[in-house]
């Protein structure tokens, strides 16, 4: 699925540097109008209008981004889409709608998508999942607001949408001289801090998770051998890894060291035990529960450390960057027993081309 984020001037290269940070962030090249504060906004057709709060003379951008290493579970539903079903006049996400939408999952944004155009993704979208970006001055848009204002008494979404949307396409389409198109790789390039690794800064506020107590405690439980192949070692290399994986696949770096902490840590055997992951996904709803560290997560990265626990053992990749990110962790430590993982059984790009 391609997405698009509308910017300005020069600010697209702060985003193909950074990423595009939440709101909140206070980052240069945020806008700064109404919106929850820890999510990107991003588009299906809208981002050339956007992109038009360019002061004039400046350059107008818009930024194509495929959800391939986007986590589809900090997806929300827009808040136009939640007052236009709720018929609320709010502003903002409450929890109760955000609880709202996680219940409901993948529907409600996808809803979101299809009725204003547009979703909230709830942390930073990485510079690599940037495919394309558009730059062009301000005139290549005039025929499509023209088009637009003949409809803004009588605004519909759906209307607006196929405006800018036809917008979008013309943009891409290199039919316009006018339009400078660059592929994201080569752009990427340009920026040799970027291949070099830049640490990803956390998504949000750190989430203050003390994982010496978590780790003192899986110990405490493991009941196989200290030294077992699945124990505290391998725990260790997971982590490690993952947190390397999570540098270029933008995985949720709090939910990968949980897991890396986690998913083997109900294991009876060291040989076949299918039922261990499932057994690690319902410790760590219990811990949640009784308010053992794990409840400073929020629904969306729970839900993400749950699945990843769950489901590790049983052959499966992800699309999901952070569940990705996990089992590629848990996979690329397979050295330790003589295996060499295929690439095949990798999610993310980052660890198959490791495996080269
Ligand atoms: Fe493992």
């Amino acid at each position: 699925m391609k997405l698009y984020h509308g910017t300005n001037g020069d600010k697209w290269k702060e985003f193909y540097q950074h990423g595009i940070r939440p709101r909140g962030a206070g980052a240069p090249g945020n806008f700064n109008g109404a919106g929850h504060p820890n999510a990107v906004y991003l588009t299906s057709s809208m981002a050339p209008a956007y992109s038009s709060i360019a002061p004039p003379g400046d350059l107008c951008g818009v930024i194509e981004i495929s959800d391939r290493l986007l986590n589809l579970s900090l997806m929300r539903p827009d808040t136009d889409y939640l007052n236009a079903i709720a018929d609320l006049a709010v502003t903002q996400f409450t929890p109760a709608q955000n609880h709202q939408a996680s219940e409901k999952r993948t529907h409600e944004w996808q809803s979101s998508l299809s009725v204003v155009g547009q979703v909230a993704y709830m942390g930073r979208v990485p510079p690599k999942s940037f495919t394309r970006v558009a730059l062009f001055p301000r005139t290549v848009l005039a025929p499509y607001f023209e088009r637009f204002l003949t409809i803004i008494d009588d605004i519909t979404f759906m209307r607006a949408q196929e405006i800018f949307g036809e917008c979008t396409e013309y943009l891409f389409s290199g039919e316009n001289p006018d339009v400078d198109v660059q592929d994201a790789p080569s752009v990427l390039q340009g920026f040799k801090t970027i291949r070099a690794g830049v640490p990803l800064e956390p998504l949000a506020a750190p989430l203050g998770i003390d994982y010496a107590k978590i780790l003192k405690r899986a110990c405490e439980r493991f009941a196989l051998p200290c030294d077992s192949i699945h124990g505290p070692k391998h725990w260790a290399k997971v982590e490690e890894i993952g947190l390397r994986l999570a540098h270029s696949t933008g995985a949720d770096v709090d939910v990968v060291r949980l897991f890396a902490a986690l998913h083997d840590v109900e294991r009876r055997e060291d040989g076949e035990d299918p039922e261990h992951g499932q057994r690690a996904a319902q410790l760590a709803t219990r811990w949640r529960t009784e308010g053992f560290e794990l409840h400073k997560l929020d629904e969306s990265r729970f839900l993400s450390l749950y699945m990843a626990c769950q489901c590790h053992a049983m052959g499966l990749t992800s699309e999901d960057a952070t569940i990705g990110t996990c089992w590629d962790a848990d996979r690329l430590d397979l050295g330790r027993v003589g295996i060499t993982p295929s690439s095949e059984f990798l999610s993310t790009r980052s660890a198959q081309d490791g495996v080269r």
